[in-house]
């Protein structure tokens, strides 16, 4: 249901970059055309493939890029790019990045080296993530929030926490990105049936961090059926496709191309949502009542307010069964542990 018929949309709205179609098209608040996002964290490795491609993106009609170093050059480089408006602001200037936006993209943060676990990254990133969302919940209190920095599992609920206290909160707003494991199932299972991966839709569901991350491969489309070590090689490359990059890296950070590519296509679904675009589902981890977890990822339908429909897991296989109990044990610690965060 999604991504196979959502692919060929990102990339034709890639195309269409100057087309004037293509402006018309996306009439954003106040009748203005195209949307306003801000990248928080825009000279990093996921950062600046990801100014490229939001740059490139015809919805969206000013973008700020916002960094602690190398924002002004990262925007100059972009700016040359004969595509929509982009601004840049240094660090001295979070509340004028943010204010006015109608979604903020969060790259900010350190990545893994080999070796490391998305929670190792939990010390430095959740003071970045808190004082982000701080000045998000002053200045555009409104914009839809993705959140990339890593542990997503942890930061979404400081992200929550700050929101909450600055009573600003809407749960509707606040997004995990996990559109990077969606991407990895998508091609890894397709490389296994023999097919475009383009073609295949896998729901990942739970969270973002090792078997937090499961796909359901019962519910893969078109339908397949998978043997036991079939289906035990995919889940266990799927869950560990981000620990192949660092590995691969080696010492020199984490996945970036691939996940701009996934932030990217998720911002857009989340445009079109805005927009007013009818079935719009991407996966991604929200506040959900879906299972016990106040937080867990699923297929959500993004519409005008963000996520305004989490959908349900639908019929799990056992090996999927076995898999959620593993996932929600390790999430309710990562998920509390963000919330504690935010008592200290
Ligand atoms: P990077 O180190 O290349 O870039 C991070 C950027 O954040 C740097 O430019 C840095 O200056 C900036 N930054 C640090 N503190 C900041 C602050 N307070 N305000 C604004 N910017 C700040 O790291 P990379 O590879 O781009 O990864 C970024 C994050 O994304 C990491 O936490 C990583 O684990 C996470 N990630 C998440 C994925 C997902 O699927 N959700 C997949 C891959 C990475």
């Amino acid at each position: 249901m999604i991504s196979a018929h959502l692919q060929p949309s990102f990339t034709s709205q890639m195309e269409e970059k100057n087309s004037v179609m293509g402006r018309e098209n996306c009439r954003g608040k106040g009748g203005k055309a195209g949307f306003k996002v801000a990248i928080l964290g825009a000279a990093g490795g996921i950062g600046q493939s990801l100014s490229l491609l939001m740059k490139m993106n015809p919805l969206v009609s000013l973008l700020h890029l916002y960094d602690v170093v190398n924002a002004p050059g990262v925007t100059a480089d972009v700016s040359h790019m004969d595509t929509g408006a982009v601004d840049s602001w240094d660090a001295k200037q979070l509340e004028d990045a943010l204010t006015g936006m109608d979604l903020v993209i969060i790259p900010a943060g350190v990545p893994r080296k080999p070796g490391m676990t998305r929670d190792d990254l939990f010390k430095i990133n959740a003071g970045i993530v808190k004082a982000l969302c701080e000045g998000v919940a002053k200045c555009c209190p409104n914009a839809i929030v993705n959140l990339i920095s890593n542990p997503v599992n942890s930061t979404v609920t400081i992200a929550a926490e700050v929101f909450k206290k600055a009573g600003t909160y809407d749960p509707k707003k606040l997004l995990g990105v996990t559109t990077l494991d969606v991407a990895r199932a998508n091609t890894f299972v397709a490389e296994v049936l023999g097919l475009d991966p383009r073609e295949v839709d896998v729901p990942v569901v739970g969270g973002h961090a090792g078997v937090t991350i499961l796909p359901l491969l019962s519910q893969v489309k078109p339908p397949s059926s998978f043997t036991l070590s079939e289906t035990e090689y995919l889940t266990n490359r799927i869950q560990n496709g981000g620990t192949e990059v660092v590995e691969a890296k080696a010492g020199a950070g984490s996945a970036t191309l691939s996940m701009a590519y996934a932030a990217a296509k998720f911002a857009d679904a989340c445009l079109r949502g805005l927009r007013g675009d009818a079935n719009v589902v991407e996966c991604s981890f929200v506040a959900s009542q879906v299972t016990e977890l106040p937080f867990f990822a699923t297929k959500v339908h993004l519409g005008r307010t963000g996520a305004e429909e989490v959908y349900h897991l639908g019929p799990l296989n056992e090996y999927e069964s076995v898999g959620l109990e593993k996932a929600k044990e390790e999430l309710a610690g990562s998920i509390q542990k963000g919330v504690d965060f935010n008592r200290k």
